[in-house]
């Protein structure tokens, strides 16, 4: 096992932002992470890089997770119970399980990233999270060297937000997760709660959607949407939707009636960042090599070249437009290394 010196990030993280990793290992087989050689060394936990901001030169070891391999473990009278390995590709893993003919996954088709770190900010997109669908989760503790599994309900799982995202877990490097168990429910119904889904499915006449139509339908609409990180850098959301206390949401509806608010289960509203950037001005609209998205403007974009400090001046801009406009805090959805 020989890590590499001085390996170049970009390439590894879909903002395509430059900076070095002192060291890289490519993890391929959970009982890497156990090498004594690595167990003391300060590390940073690579998957996609898709919800990644790079601020420079990284002088930690990157282990770069890879570990494939993804099988049906077990099926009762309910459901299906797919496992995956950390490094599986998540839209390929989805594709894979409608294919199979296990439905559940298919509102999360084409979210980039890879499987592992799906459940660190539990991705979600049109009425669905992946703590949905998680039955569990195997991680490596590097403190405590040893595996251990986590349930759905261990893994705390809260819009954009899991245990794995809390200080001292991921971002330290303290666990990486190796593998994930998805409980598929053999009852399907489609889930067409968005707006976007039922429309796009009504312009292709689909009157009873398959799951693979469901899939269909949504991948056209992120493609018509939301840049491909090939050709446009980017890491999707940029910001988190706010949610604020109902007399604030109020406030701000009766000021603008048209922002768009979604109550939620705790009494608090929450508020589409995108909207909130958009009338601020932001859509489209580029700070240096760094800009937001002209078809979402919620998605920060780099246009060619852009650094970490680049990404943080717009950051910082768009942030304090929305304060001064609205008087509403946005905070970022990738971690910065
Ligand atoms: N909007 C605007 N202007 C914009 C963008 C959005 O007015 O430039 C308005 C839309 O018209 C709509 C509302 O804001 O009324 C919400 O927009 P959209 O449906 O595009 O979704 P979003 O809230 O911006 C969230 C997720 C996405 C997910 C979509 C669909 C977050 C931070 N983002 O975006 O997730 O795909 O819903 O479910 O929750 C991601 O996290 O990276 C991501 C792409």
């Amino acid at each position: 096992m020989q890590a590499h010196n001085n390996v170049d990030l970009t390439p590894l993280n879909t903002l395509a932002l430059p900076g070095k990793a002192t060291r890289y290992l490519k993890i391929t087989a959970p009982e890497q992470l156990a090498a004594p050689e690595i167990a003391n060394e300060p590390r940073f936990i690579l998957g996609g890089g898709s919800n990644l901001v790079v601020t420079g030169d990284v002088d930690r070891l990157v282990l770069h997770m890879a570990i494939p391999g993804k099988r049906l473990v077990k099926e009762d009278a309910d459901a299906f119970y797919i496992e995956s390995g950390a490094g599986e590709n998540w839209h390929d893993f989805v594709q894979w399980t409608l294919q199979q003919g296990w439905p559940g996954l298919e509102n999360l088709s084409l979210i980039p990233g890879t499987v592992g770190a799906a459940p660190i900010q539990n991705i979600g997109a049109y009425g669905l999270e992946v703590g949905d669908c998680l039955q569990s989760v195997t991680a490596w503790d590097f403190e405590k060297r040893a595996f251990f599994p986590v349930d759905r309900a261990g893994c705390r799982f809260a819009y954009r937000d899991s245990l794995f995202k809390q200080e001292g877990w991921h971002l330290n490097g303290r666990v990486a997760i190796t593998s994930v168990v998805f409980r598929l429910p053999k009852a399907w119904t489609p889930n067409m709660a968005y707006a976007d889904v039922t429309q796009e499915l009504a312009a292709r006449q689909v009157a009873t959607p398959t799951p693979q139509d469901i899939a269909d339908a949504i991948i056209a609409v992120r493609r018509r949407k939301l840049p491909d990180p090939a050709v446009v850098p980017n890491t999707g959301s940029f910001f988190h939707n706010p949610v604020v206390p109902a007399d604030q949401a109020a406030a701000l509806k009766a000021a603008h009636p048209k922002l768009p608010c979604y109550p939620q289960a705790d009494g608090r509203v929450k508020l589409a960042a995108g909207w909130l950037i958009e009338q601020a001005g932001w859509k489209g609209k580029d700070l240096g090599p760094v800009g937001m998205y002209e078809k979402q403007a919620l998605v920060l974009v780099n246009r060619g070249g852009a650094t970490g400090d680049d990404v943080k001046r717009t950051m910082a801009a768009v942030q304090a437009d929305v304060r001064d406009r609205f008087g509403v805090a946005l905070t970022p959805e990738p971690i910065f290394l």
